[in-house]
């Protein structure tokens, strides 16, 4: 990748996406399960960009949503209303309507309410919507605590018992058609075990489901395949599906995965330029026109994303790397060797194509960067960088 010249052609602070990574990436997972029926449903929130997207439906991807917004971006991107999902803690009506209305494979639910609300609605709207329960198996993923998600003191899913209960009701319901069963037990997973203790544990239950009849057709195992930042050691696409269909045998379930991370992160960088250098009393700091609100997970998750300077070695010294905005969290690396820098050299901070664009902000009215996408071996801009207009234009036509 020639970072300089993508940062002469469209300006920094810059995302650029290999789109040949993300389909080979793709592949890997799909392969993965090649022994089943499986859907791989790209887990949108991780990079939601109309392209990757388009890109992901040609390949032939699904889509696990977690908001209208994102189910109507797979659709418009042509990812078909069958291989679409929608999740989420908390779906509002309007959301649960329209997807049900739009006909997709299935809502994922996460409460008793809510699936008395999801009931209510479909009864309201004369149909019958497919539905799926999220099991939280109460295991530990041993992540990032904030990104950790299958534990019963987090906020999601239903335990065992409910969701027997559960599966009950909807079975009961002449508005309701249970047809999956889904676990997701966080983010950024490098161990195998505690996704097969889960597996087992919701495999267990889907199979005295069947034994009361409920039979279910999707066996969807959530996202959450780590990828390496800086030297994890990450879990191989073949010994997951090992371990997970390993749960399995005797049945005959379309194997579901919402990878989001695993396809996109390692497939993109942030690139960002140097205002200056300033060295304090206690610290040398390389000033950079990108910053947390470009690139959140380092203020957010004390993440760690590799960075290095473009084209420069020499003696290198600790740095921290950080953003113009006024807040001390925003930093985009922390205590790096890095060499000297100048006014406009370049620096690659890597592994940033999940969770990077979506969780940008206009925080200190700036504008949100450009992303381009690689595409064997062209370039092409897949996101306009944002304008002053834009960012104030719901505002400016209030002011009295
Ligand atoms: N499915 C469900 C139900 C999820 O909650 C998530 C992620 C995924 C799939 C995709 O997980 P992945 O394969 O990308 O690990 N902003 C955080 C990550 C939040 C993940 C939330 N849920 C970060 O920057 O690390």
């Amino acid at each position: 990748m020639d970072y300089r010249a993508l940062a002469q052609k469209y300006d920094t602070p810059l995302y650029v996406y290999d789109f040949n990574e993300v389909a080979k990436n793709y592949h890997a997972v799909k392969n993965a399960f090649k022994a089943r029926k499986s859907l791989v449903a790209y887990a949108v929130k991780a990079n939601s960009n109309m392209s990757l997207l388009k890109l992901l439906a040609d390949l032939g991807s699904g889509a696990d949503c977690v908001s209208i917004g994102e189910v109507k971006r797979a659709l418009l991107a042509g990812i078909p209303s069958y291989k679409i999902i929608f999740s989420g803690v908390g779906k509002r009506d309007d959301e649960i309507a329209e997807a049900i209305q739009k006909d997709i494979l299935y809502i994922n639910i996460e409460s008793e309410a809510e699936a008395e609300r999801v009931e209510l609605i479909a009864k309201e709207l004369g149909k019958v919507a497919r539905v799926s329960f999220r099991v939280n198996p109460d295991i530990d993923p041993k992540t990032h605590p904030y990104i950790s998600t299958g534990l019963s003191e987090n906020k999601f899913g239903v335990d065992i018992e409910t969701a027997k209960k559960l599966y009950l009701f909807a079975k009961k319901s002449p508005y309701l058609l249970p047809v999956g069963i889904h676990f997701h037990i966080g983010s950024q997973l490098t161990q195998l075990e505690p996704i097969k203790e889960a597996s087992a544990i919701v495999a267990e239950l889907a199979k005295s489901l069947q034994k009361i009849d409920i039979d279910l057709k999707f066996f969807d195992v959530g996202g959450g395949l780590g990828i390496r930042y800086k030297d994890e050691k990450t879990i191989e696409p073949y010994d997951y599906a090992q371990a997970i269909l390993s749960t399995l045998s005797g049945t005959d379930y379309t194997i579901v995965t919402e990878p989001g991370r695993f396809i996109v992160g390692n497939a993109g960088v942030f690139l960002t330029r140097v205002l200056y250098e300033k060295q304090t009393a206690s610290k040398r700091f390389i000033i950079v026109d990108g910053a947390m609100n470009d690139l959140l997970r380092p203020s957010l998750y004390d993440a760690y994303h590799e960075v290095e300077v473009v084209g420069k070695n020499g003696d290198a010294t600790l740095a921290d790397v950080v953003g113009p905005v006024c807040e001390s969290g925003d930093f985009l690396a922390k205590d790096r060797l890095l060499p000297k820098t100048e006014h406009g050299d370049l620096i690659v901070v890597k592994s940033a194509g999940a969770y990077g664009f979506v969780m940008s902000s206009n925080y200190n009215t700036r504008p949100r960067p450009a992303e381009v996408a690689l595409e064997d071996g062209k370039d092409r801009l897949i996101r306009e960088r944002e304008s002053f207009e834009y960012i104030i234009e719901k505002e400016i036509r209030f002011m009295v």
